[in-house]
């Protein structure tokens, strides 16, 4: 008898993808795709659009379904329903006077990491709120609800009540990890008025089932379902380089880390998924691309082609504000350009800049979890660059495994359904994706030119 199939989706910054996988093995049979729009604030019922054509023709053959969605983005709707507003996205740097504000509020950073698992920066749902209490006065009085947007596309299927999952709700900054519960009162706080939020349903629960018979799982943020589809075990980091920069562990106990540089999220299996997250990732090489008139490949034989440390050139790239470290005014610096400079200069800084900003992020959540990396596993859309396999395990100074390159968040929605249909206490177990390890000589004079480089310009805005 052929086994049930699973439809996971990911509706990430830039498009919704969806994968129908069978549910016993996890052998993807179909996946479509749809774009979003591009930007920082996005009207959210172009999501729901962009579902509909990632899955068409997939829904129907799944026996259950999950989402998985770009993280914090705040979704406000009116008692119908209807956004007041356009969605604030995880990348929109607009309340980082409104983060302080917060953190002030619940009582300083170490204070706000106790209570709500991290130091809230701009990116974090409730600064978005209170950005629009003052803002938008209309808009946040006409706010009767506030969902995450994998929790709005997750409701676009079920239609009545929102349910969301502890591992998204955690990167709101009304969520308590320790409690594992809502802090309406910090959402009321941050708004002005009581609002309605998702019902949590549990890691493996069947959150809803539609009248045709669909189990629809809890679903999750981008970065919990990235975790689930990899197995992620303690020791492991994953670092994904996609429209965001994350090293990501798991972890059995929470983290609350007042210095602001690890987010302490709640993973998607009951667990807690310690976080070190930059702004600028892809669109360091995207911007570098445009920049030279070349594709990513070409970018990346470009760099081969320099020496390490590319001649001295060193890039910064906070482009539109960085959020690890913390600096939302920041923009991009270049040092030790000289006439001399060449392409593959610029190729071989740009692609050393990102490597060396997600080294940062290793290092502060290592550091934090107190746990080194025995494996690094490198996803997202970048990590199959071959300039990125010869230059990571020389920045990191160890070796990257790379899984074959797939879509992890949306796997890990799909390995979420499967996990909700078949009402075990465990997530089914699938075949590991195959991938390769890639060492270098470490390359410590590179981190350490950029270092310097990130030091000298702390106090820039
Ligand atoms: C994590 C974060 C990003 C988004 C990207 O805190 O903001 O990784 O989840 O979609």
């Amino acid at each position: 008898m052929a086994s049930d199939l699973v439809l996971g989706v990911d509706s990430s910054t830039q498009s919704t993808k969806a994968v129908l996988v069978d549910a016993a093995t996890g052998e993807v049979v179909a996946q479509q795709s749809a774009k979003h729009p591009n930007g920082t604030s996005v009207d959210p019922r172009a999501w729901l659009e962009a579902f509909d054509r990632a899955t068409d023709g997939l829904l129907p053959r799944a026996s259950a379904m999950a989402v998985g969605g770009q993280q914090h983005g705040m979704v406000a709707l009116d008692a119908a329903g209807e956004p007041v507003f356009d969605a604030i996205l995880w990348n929109d740097t607009r309340s980082a006077r409104e983060a302080r504000d917060l953190i002030d509020e619940l009582g300083g950073p170490d204070a706000c990491a106790d209570t709500v698992g991290s130091v809230l920066v701009a990116s974090f749902t409730s600064t978005k709120l209170r950005w629009l209490r003052d803002h938008e006065p209309d808009a946040a009085k006409r706010t009767h609800e506030v969902l995450l947007p994998h929790d709005y596309v997750s409701r676009h299927v079920t239609g009545g009540e929102a349910f969301t999952d502890r591992g998204d709700a955690s990167g709101t900054g009304y969520f308590s990890p320790a409690d594992n519960a809502w802090r309406p009162d910090l959402a009321e706080a941050a708004l002005g008025h009581p609002v309605s939020l998702p019902r949590i349903a549990a890691p493996s629960e069947v959150a809803h089932r539609t009248a045709s018979g669909l189990v629809v799982g809890a679903g999750t943020g981008d970065n919990m379902a990235a975790a689930l589809a990899l197995d992620v075990q303690p020791g492991d980091v994953i670092v994904s380089i996609g429209t965001s920069g994350v090293a990501s562990s798991i972890s059995d106990t929470r983290i609350a880390d007042g210095s602001g540089s690890v987010t302490g999220f709640a993973d998607a299996t009951g667990r807690f998924l310690p976080m070190a997250t930059t702004m600028n990732a892809a669109r360091i090489l995207d911007l570098q691309c445009r920049l030279l008139g070349v594709d990513h490949d070409e970018l990346g034989r470009l760099a081969l082609m320099a020496p390490s440390g590319a001649n001295g050139l060193t890039l910064l790239p906070y482009y539109d504000g960085e959020r690890t470290p913390n600096r939302p005014d920041a923009t991009g610096t270049w040092s030790g350009l000289t006439s001399s400079t060449t392409r593959e200069d610029i190729a071989r800084a740009a692609f050393e800049a990102l490597l060396c900003s997600l080294a940062d992020g290793v290092d502060l959540l290592t550091g934090m979890t107190g746990v080194p990396a025995q494996r690094i596993l490198l996803v997202g859309g970048a990590a199959g660059n071959p300039a990125v396999h010869a230059l990571a395990p020389a920045i990191f100074g160890a070796p990257v495994t790379v899984p074959a390159p797939d879509e992890y968040v949306a796997l890990g929605a799909a390995r979420q359904a499967a996990w909700a249909l078949s009402g075990s206490t465990e997530p089914p177990t699938w075949a590991a994706a195959t991938a390769e390890t890639h060492t270098a000589e470490p390359t410590p004079l590179v981190r350490e030119a950029y270092a310097r480089l990130r030091d000298r310009t702390a106090d820039w805005s």
